[in-house]
């Protein structure tokens, strides 16, 4: 079980629309050392990818997360949360709603790449059930040009 403290606050989730790309943008250049940049949304849509915001009732963007579905696997490609909605359960819940739409959509087994250094991303996956399956050396580029260890992890859904 991960902290639910998510359900007292009003939150909704709808697919990514391009309406929401310029937000999505601002905080992906805050939350990731190597950001996806504006074209990598338009080509996710464009590409039919499962893509999700969370918003609060305000309005305000919580989360978001992209899913690339293949016939019997999904990739999770994308779970962020914003920096002061962190730690209240949303990137779980989101997590947990992605999972399930992959699963309905005939998924029956999900893949994730994760830092090796993001204790934040493993920990979630890992209370989620996801577990570690290999590795994949060097393969991240930091913006201080160190590389850095992907930890791939995968969940039978
Ligand atoms: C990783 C991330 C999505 C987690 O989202 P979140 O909404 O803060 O996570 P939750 O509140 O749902 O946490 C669920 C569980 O994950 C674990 N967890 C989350 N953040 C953690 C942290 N900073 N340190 C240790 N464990 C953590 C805990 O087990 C937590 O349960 P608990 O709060 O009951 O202890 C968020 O930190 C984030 O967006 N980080 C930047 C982008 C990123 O790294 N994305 C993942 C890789 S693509």
């Amino acid at each position: 079980m991960v902290n639910v403290a998510a359900c007292a606050m009003k939150v909704f989730l709808a697919p990514l629309s391009p309406a929401d790309i310029d937000a999505v943008c601002v905080a992906e250049a805050a939350l990731h050392p190597s950001p996806w940049t504006r074209g990598n949304f338009t080509d996710a849509l464009l590409a039919g990818y499962d893509a999700y915001v969370m918003r609060q009732a305000t309005g305000d963007l919580v989360a978001y997360g992209l899913v690339m579905q293949g016939v019997e696997e999904a990739e999770l490609l994308n779970l962020s949360v914003l920096k002061k909605y962190q730690r209240q359960g949303f990137g779980a819940l989101l997590c947990e709603h992605l999972i399930h739409r992959a699963k309905c959509r005939g998924a029956l087994r999900m893949f994730l790449e994760v830092r090796a250094g993001n204790v934040a991303g493993r920990t979630l996956y890992q209370r989620l059930g996801f577990a570690e399956i290999g590795q994949r050396r060097g393969y991240y580029l930091n913006s201080d040009d160190q590389k850095e260890d992907a930890i791939v992890m995968a969940k039978t859904i």
